[in-house]
């Protein structure tokens, strides 16, 4: 059963049992969000979790794409992805455990044709620290189910040390069986919804775990150990608890929240033991196996870095809002997930200097039916690989011989890898993977303080790395910089106050800006901002930097962006007449012109919604 038919049993099947179909969201959160990036089905529906009514009813589902930022190391195990596909089912209120857990045994078992003898099952242990309660409810709902296909299935405490004792449901503490965005109840911000699970586990076969030749021979299996021989493809969560000052509290209703990883589900239906292997994979490895000299499982670590990273990139460079390689943020995340990609491929003799597109290339082809987005911004996707490819592919080589000259040093120091950083493009974790691939440690902390010297110092520049959304730091984008400043200012005397930054993005052609605002910008409106950035530029006003104390420049007005986590020492830029009236002020790491004089006229060319209550300007100086 191809991928494309098990998204659509999954889908049809809770559409039978009046569940509205809704779209899959951005994979960058909507608002301010202590995650960078959606990471579950359940993520854009936390607002109706906790009780706001959604337009749609009560029972949704859908397919989301989602990126975990934790499971970067994971990947390379062949069932972990960053970039996966969650098909979910929602019960906001209504349904719960009895009929979640019948129905998605239902699905798997008699629409997807898994082999019940194949599924276990783990639940909640309880933990008084919370006074929450082991989940006793959904242990004798399993039973049930499995006795109606003639399994008789018993509960078992402790498989992680005691291993399966004849046992089909496992009870396991909040690590393996509590759901929340932030994980575990303590890692849970005061407000957060979540609450105990039920994971489905299917079992791949006997010989892939405690085998004979194994590491794992001597230890005790169970369905959550890391043998190989399980791999969980589907939870339910029972989402009836919110994190309040004094402890957990029941919400004003239960709600369901239920999570599959596609590819997952396809690796089983197609008979795989590699999510690879599968059809949401397979065409990408296929065309690396073109390119390289070697063949998957001769060296499944590197196939699998860059066909998930490059896919994963390709999801967040291609997305409704559009990420591109960057030093922080979301856009950090793509330049690690590029250039990591990048090194793996030298790791497979591929010599190509330029091959990053031929493998975005099947990506667009795996998903644009699915997704259209994908399609529809491919030359963006290409573009902003290639341009990231350019870069680092150039400094590379360099810094890999630089790289081997450490070969000696038990512990690489925080300068040598500020320096592999500032130099030659090499994100801090790529840095820290060679060694440990080598042995060796690195000194993350003295890496932190050179950093920091680094960005205190008045002009950061370094080969391929630049910040604040800038795309280079030539003097037109330094410009364009500059103007985005003081257009945010004039929209926000144009629109009011509650416009704020939602987004930035500048090269030497143009400034895309994004903030937040709920309607059309009126043609006339649009001609008030353009004429007061010019009078701004004409006033020949200066732009002066200060340093200080985050707290301090959060007091002092200055403007400061929902989505950015800023260091507890920031930089203040404001733009100031020679009088000191101040025309803008914001926290930023720059750089700026000195002087708007000379930066050319100002001119609004597009006019566009970015998503929901955010709408996107692009603009440039005409010199
Ligand atoms: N939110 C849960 C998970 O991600 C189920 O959808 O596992």
């Amino acid at each position: 059963m191809d991928s494309k038919k098990i998204r659509e049993k999954f889908l049809n099947f809770y559409k039978e049992r009046g569940h509205a179909i809704i779209p899959s969201a951005s994979l960058i959160p909507e608002k301010d969000s202590t995650l960078l990036f959606v990471n579950s089905g359940m993520f854009p529906l936390v607002p109706y979790i906790l009780g706001q009514k959604h337009p749609e009813g009560k029972r949704l589902a859908n397919s989301q794409k989602c990126f975990r930022t934790d499971d970067i190391e994971e990947v390379g195990d062949m069932r972990h992805t960053t970039f996966f596909e969650m098909l979910g089912n929602w019960s906001l209120g209504d349904y719960f455990k009895k009929e979640q857990l019948n129905w998605v045994f239902e699905l798997f078992v008699d629409e997807l044709g898994l082999n019940p003898a194949n599924l276990y099952v783990s639940v909640y242990r309880g933990n008084s620290k919370i006074a929450i309660e082991k989940d006793i409810e959904s242990v004798a709902i399993w039973k049930e189910i499995f006795l109606k296909k003639g399994i008789k299935a018993s509960d078992v405490d402790f498989a992680e040390k005691n291993g399966m004792q004849g046992g089909r449901i496992f009870y396991y503490p909040d690590k393996e069986n509590w759901w929340s965005r932030a994980g575990v109840p303590e890692n849970m911000p005061i407000g957060e919804p979540g609450g105990p699970d039920s994971e489905i586990f299917y079992d791949l076969g006997k010989d892939l775990g405690h085998h004979e030749n194994s590491s794992w021979k001597d230890k005790h299996c169970h369905i959550n150990c890391d043998c190989g021989r399980f791999i969980e493809i589907g939870n339910s969560v029972f989402i009836e608890f919110v994190k309040k000052e004094k402890g957990f509290e029941k919400l004003p209703f239960q709600n369901v929240d239920f999570g599959g990883g596609l590819e997952r589900l396809a690796m089983i239906a197609q008979n795989k033991t590699s999510v690879f292997e599968a059809d949401l994979f397979l065409p990408i490895i296929k065309k690396l196996e073109e390119i390289s000299s070697f063949k998957y499982r001769e060296n499944t670590k590197s196939f699998e870095v860059i066909a998930d990273h490059l896919k994963a990139a390709s999801f967040i460079i291609g997305d409704e809002k559009g990420i591109t390689p960057s030093n922080k943020q979301q856009g950090y995340f793509v330049r690690r997930l590029i250039r990591r990609a990048i090194r793996h491929g030298k790791k497979l003799n591929i010599n190509l200097d330029s091959w990053l597109k031929l493998i975005a290339v099947e990506v667009v082809e795996i998903y644009r039916e699915i997704y259209p987005e994908i399609e529809k911004n491919s030359s963006f996707i290409y573009e902003n690989m290639e341009s990231e490819e350019r870069v680092f592919q150039k400094t590379l080589k360099k810094g890999l011989k630089e790289f081997d000259k450490l070969k000696n040093e038990n512990v690489i120091s925080g300068e040598k890898a500020a320096f592999l950083y500032q130099t030659y493009g090499f994100p801090i974790e790529l840095t820290e993977e060679m060694a440990r691939e080598r042995g060796q440690k690195v000194d993350l902390e003295e890496f932190k303080k050179e950093m920091k010297k680094h960005q205190d110092s008045s002009r950061e520049y370094s080969a391929g790395v630049f910040k604040s959304g800038l795309g280079d730091e030539g003097e037109k984008t330094i410009k364009l910089h500059t103007a985005t400043h003081l257009l945010l200012a004039a929209l926000r005397k144009t629109l009011g106050d509650e416009v704020f930054q939602e987004g930035s993005n500048i090269n030497s052609e143009r400034l895309r800006f994004d903030f937040s605002y709920g309607q059309k910008i009126s043609d006339s409106e649009i001609k008030k901002i353009e004429s007061l950035v010019n009078e701004m530029i004409e006033k020949e006003l200066f732009i002066k930097r200060e340093e200080m104390e985050l707290k301090k420049a959060l007091k002092s007005d200055a403007l400061s962006s929902f989505k950015e986590k800023y260091p507890s020492r920031v930089s203040v830029y404001s733009a100031v007449d020679k009088d000191g009236n101040v025309f803008s002020r914001e926290i930023c790491s720059g750089p700026h012109v000195e002087k708007t004089s000379g930066m050319g006229l100002f001119k609004i060319t597009k006019e566009e919604s970015s998503s929901a209550g955010v709408r996107r300007i692009k603009a440039v100086l005409i010199e």
